[in-house]
């Protein structure tokens, strides 16, 4: 088959043609142009065996971030595996709202801390951006791997650690403390649909109807903020309610959600004034 005809082949198979296309050039190791415009006309051998495997499991359903290695998150190509969660656009309020927070608070260089930081995106785009030091912490070794491979390639100022929540964090205060923690019930159907049925259950599955971790999270923080610093979660389209109510019952203050762009609370944060 010419690499036409092999493209061709892929895209009638998938639901989204486009995903033919990405499997197409790194299987090709060319870019969209080339191969587009329809060179190389034929893959070698072994390339076009691993084009037909690769579009065999995204028809299965495998995401393609994992199929590909890769995702970009806050315009950074971040390395993927199935032991992270796949980085979503909707965390990058997160990012946001952390920037924004450092903004208010000081010309300084923030101290953050990140709880679950699985590819480590949300961290290393903290770094970037504050070109600050950024503590980042998961219970997940193979997680922390892929978060370690992350750091090298982007040259992220960033502390990788290892524990469970807090018991992770060094002992010191921070500015910021950002997480985007497991937060879906344990039998939530959307478990069994699309991308989620490949992604680590640690990273997406939180007892309590999903809040125990964030439960965990908000109750830990004052021992690790600052006065003026700030707690930030990430959280589910219909849980905000309940978050804000956690962090008021806590002592934090001028309690915010931020809504993301398909218009569902998704991050809220507070304000801890006093000691813990
Ligand atoms: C929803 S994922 C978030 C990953 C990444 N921060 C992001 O936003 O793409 C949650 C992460 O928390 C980690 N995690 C789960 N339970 C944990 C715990 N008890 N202590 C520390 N990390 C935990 C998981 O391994 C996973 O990497």
């Amino acid at each position: 088959m010419s690499t036409a005809e092999l493209r061709h082949w892929a895209r009638a198979r998938l639901r989204a043609p486009a995903d033919a296309d990405a499997l197409l050039c790194a299987c090709a190791g060319r870019g969209a142009a080339a191969i587009i415009a329809g060179t190389p006309a034929k893959l070698p051998p072994h390339r076009a065996a691993r084009f037909r495997k690769l579009v065999a499991r995204r028809a299965r359903g495998e995401p393609l971030a994992y199929l590909l290695g890769e995702r970009e998150f806050w315009s950074l190509p971040l390395a993927v595996s199935p032991d992270v969660l796949i980085p979503r656009c909707e965390t990058e309020l997160l990012v946001e709202c952390a920037l924004a927070h450092a903004a208010r608070r000081s010309g300084g260089r923030p101290e953050i801390l990140e709880l679950g930081t699985g590819s480590g995106a949300v961290a290393l785009a903290l770094a970037r951006e504050l070109r600050c030091r950024v503590v980042a912490t998961d219970k997940d070794a193979a997680a922390l791997r892929v978060a370690a491979r992350n750091r090298r390639r982007h040259r992220a100022n960033m502390e990788l650690r290892r524990g469970d929540w807090f018991a992770a964090a060094p002992p010191r205060r921070f500015d910021l403390i950002v997480s985007n923690p497991p937060y879906v019930a344990p039998h939530d159907r959307h478990l069994r649909e699309g991308d989620l049925r490949f992604e680590p259950k640690s990273a997406l599955v939180a007892a309590r109807g999903g809040f125990a971790d964030i439960a965990k999270i908000i109750r830990g923080a004052p021992r690790h903020l600052r006065g003026g610093g700030a707690l930030l979660l990430e959280h589910g389209f219909a849980q905000g309610a309940k978050v804000r109510a956690m962090l008021a019952a806590r002592g934090f203050r001028a309690i915010t959600t931020r809504r993301d762009l398909a218009g569902h609370e998704r991050v809220s944060g507070g304000v801890w004034r006093g000691k813990s």
